[in-house]
């Protein structure tokens, strides 16, 4: 058997954590084979509710898992781990928007991306969940200058599952025959939900979602902004921000890391934007199809961009680099 992979998740007491870990725990997203130690990170106050988790994973009786560590200390949390998922942050409530949140949230993404330099392996993958994800993101990276850029992504994957959840639904398929629906931008309302690109399988035949839906009117209206506003539609709903859904889809997010991207397929991830081909500014966290081979990802080149995409890009990227600059200031204020 191979030897166990740290696995670190931040926020471990709270309630995206608590659908996570079962999916991480019992061999979801590293793989059957694949043995972990989890550890689990919160803040002081939570220790008792993280008590309350770490029986219940053993209680779990998994065999995969070869121990667990839970702490409120950076230093022991971060020592030596192979993979980062970073959950732990304050989430939004009705009327907020993710950008809302930046003040609350930013300095945590300081201190865990000086950590994840000071102590975690060089190799670590690390992902952000905590909102406003993509300049979370941006913040780890900046703090952690020995880790390559490129080990870090933020997760986008949510919005890319509930736009094929959408397509699906009106088509009267199942998700799994769409394929290749693009996230581009910012985790918030400015996102760009595009099926350009897309493809569904319809009777068994493979078509573009565009000649499928054969609706421009929805498919540049009420489909990006129902995805746009799913968070929210979920928050006004349970009065809590969205957790089975998010946990399922950071799963998705790790095991395609891990596995790779089927041929011909892509994902949408949040990565760095230096050098990619779509004329986005660099130095911005930004989601992007990324196909994936050896824990590796690479935006997929030579898209056809309209018009219509390349000004919904451009809104999603300006509210990117307002964030950063919102970011910036307030960080070195402190
Ligand atoms: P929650 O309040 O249920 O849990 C958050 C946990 O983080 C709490 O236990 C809290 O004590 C802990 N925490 C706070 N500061 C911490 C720190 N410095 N170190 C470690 N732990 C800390 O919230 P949740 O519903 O699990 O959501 C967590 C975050 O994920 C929020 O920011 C939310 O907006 C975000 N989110 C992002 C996506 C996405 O698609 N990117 C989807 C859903 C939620
Ligand atoms: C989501 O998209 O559901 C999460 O980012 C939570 C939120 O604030 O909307």
């Amino acid at each position: 058997m191979a030897e166990p992979i740290k696995v670190l998740v931040t926020g471990a007491a709270g309630q995206i954590a608590y659908s996570l870990l079962y999916n991480i725990a019992k061999g979801d997203v590293f793989g059957n084979d694949q043995p972990l130690i989890l550890v689990l990170l919160d803040i002081a106050p939570m220790m008792s509710v993280l008590d309350g988790v770490v029986m219940e994973i053993q209680d779990c009786a998994l065999p995969l898992v070869h121990g667990v560590i839970a702490t409120d200390k950076e230093d022991e949390a971060f020592k030596d781990i192979d993979v980062a998922i970073l959950v732990g942050s304050m989430p939004r409530r009705e009327g907020m928007e993710r950008k809302d949140l930046l003040q609350a949230n930013a300095k945590i993404f300081k201190t865990q991306g000086c950590a994840l330099d000071k102590f975690a392996k060089k190799s670590v993958k690390v992902l952000v969940v905590g909102n406003p994800a993509n300049t979370n993101c941006l913040t780890a990276i900046k703090s952690a200058p020995s880790i390559p850029k490129e080990n870090f992504s933020c997760l986008t994957r949510l919005d890319h599952n509930r736009a094929k959840a959408q397509i699906a639904s009106k088509l009267g398929v199942q998700s799994g025959d769409v394929k290749n629906v693009i996230i581009w931008g910012n985790h918030s309302s400015t996102q760009y939900p595009d099926v350009t690109h897309a493809t569904v399988k319809v009777e068994g035949k493979e078509m573009n979602v565009y000649d499928a839906v054969a609706d421009d009117n929805w498919l540049k209206g009420d489909f990006i902004a129902t995805v746009q506003q799913r968070g929210a539609a979920v928050i006004k709903a349970r009065k809590l921000s969205s957790a089975m859904s998010a946990a399922k889809a950071i799963s998705d997010h790790m095991r395609t890391l891990w596995f790779g991207t089927p041929v011909n397929e892509w994902v949408s991830m949040g990565v760095i934007s230096d050098g990619n081909p779509y004329n986005i500014p660099n130095d911005l966290v930004y989601s992007f199809p990324v196909q994936i081979k050896n824990k590796t990802w690479n935006i997929v080149p030579c898209l056809k961009i309209n018009d219509f995409s390349c000004e919904k890009m451009k809104a999603t990227a300006k509210e990117l680099l307002q964030e950063k600059e919102t970011a910036s200031e307030f960080l070195s204020s402190i």
